[in-house]
């Protein structure tokens, strides 16, 4: 494989290492692209300045929402180099995004490759204060011109890449967010697992709704019953009920987090087996009356571990603990970032150090 590399003339200021990072805010000085059309599939990966696309009005991505992406990050680890976590299963999901859109799929050594050699030339943004990393967002858009509904013959890959702090306004402090029992965001059959913009468009309304009401985002119901929890959107969910921790399966409508997984298998480490099935928000409410729900947090690549401090379900506030968050989030939010940032041992071998290029 060769790598275009094609350097920026002129460089951008990068944000103040000193002051906290907003997510999402900045992106790098590059960006790395790569085409495919039905005859040729996939070309070869180009590094270029970060840019404006050019896009066919008529592009079906615009019109029919043919896209998918995905969102990892790139750390600066306690021995000075940089490393990438879990990107392979990042991939994974993406490809499994881009055959439920009948998008094809990337091929995962050529790209993680690019995608080393890019972050490697974006290693100066990669933000070094406590808590922050560089968030690599790879895309893949329909760029045909065509007015009819179609899957597109052509496809536009890219991966930008922005320096960012918590994803939460509130920071790693505990986020109160309310039980949606109006909208949906996905239905059986559906999107729900793939990550395409359609299920993002679809929580905009609730979600600024809720932000006026004072929470930070909302926790989905299924799209049939409403009753039994899905996701945050941003983040899968988790409770701590009566001592046992339970998520909600991978059933098709929700995010099959990464993050989730991490949770799942440092829990399994410590002798914690999680228990994945159907939870009832009834359930999540008596457990609160009870005195039994011991714990809310969510997983998820941007949020990392974030503790729901109140749960707002039909018009009543449920606060949780003492509302700033719980012990086992805590842990696990310090056990996942310790091996991040390579302060603990990679013992589940999660880290793939980016090389430097001389
Ligand atoms: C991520 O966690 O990477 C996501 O894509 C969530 C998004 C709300 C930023």
């Amino acid at each position: 494989m060769t790598i275009d590399i094609r350097s920026t003339g002129a460089p951008k200021q990068k944000p103040d290492d000193a002051a906290p990072l907003s997510f999402g805010v900045y992106t790098t000085d590059h960006m790395l692209v790569m085409e495919w059309t039905r005859e040729q599939g996939w070309g070869q990966p180009s590094v270029i300045p970060y840019g404006d696309l050019s896009l066919d009005p008529a592009a079906l991505t615009l019109h029919y929402g043919q896209a998918v992406f995905d969102g990892f990050k790139a750390f600066a680890t306690a021995d000075g180099g940089a490393a990438l976590f879990r990107p392979d299963a990042y991939m994974a999901r993406l490809n499994q995004s881009a055959r439920r859109l009948d998008m094809p799929e990337l091929p995962v050594g050529t790209t993680l490759a690019a995608v080393e050699r890019f972050v490697d030339l974006e290693r100066g943004w990669i933000p070094t204060r406590p808590d922050s990393a560089l968030y690599l967002r790879p895309t893949m858009i329909a760029t045909e011109p065509h007015i009819g509904v179609k899957s597109s013959d052509r496809f536009l890959f890219f991966v930008i890449a922005s320096p960012v702090g918590a994803y939460y306004a509130e920071g790693f402090s505990a986020v109160k967010i309310k039980v949606e029992d109006e909208f949906v965001r996905a239905a059986p059959g559906g999107l729900g697992a793939a990550k395409t913009p359609a299920n993002y468009a679809a929580s905009l309304l609730a979600g600024r709704r809720a932000k006026s009401e004072g929470y930070a985002q909302v926790l989905w119901l299924d799209a049939v019953e409403r009753r039994w929890v899905e996701e945050v959107g941003s983040m899968n969910i988790f409770f701590r009920i009566a001592g046992k921790v339970i998520t909600p399966p991978l059933t098709g409508s929700i995010l099959p987090g990464v993050t989730r997984q991490c949770v799942i298998e440092m829990l399994a480490a410590d002798g914690v087996a999680v228990q994945e099935r159907r939870i009832d928000i009834e359930e999540v409410i008596s457990a609160h009356e009870d005195g039994m729900l011991q714990e809310v947090f969510g997983s998820g690549t941007a949020a990392v571990i974030s503790s729901v401090g109140l749960l707002h379900y039909r018009g009543k506030d449920y606060p949780i603990g003492d509302g700033t968050g719980g012990e086992l989030a805590s842990k696990l939010f310090r056990q996942i970032t310790g091996i991040q940032y390579g302060r603990d041992e990679d013992r589940f071998g999660w880290l793939a150090k980016v090389p430097r290029v001389e």
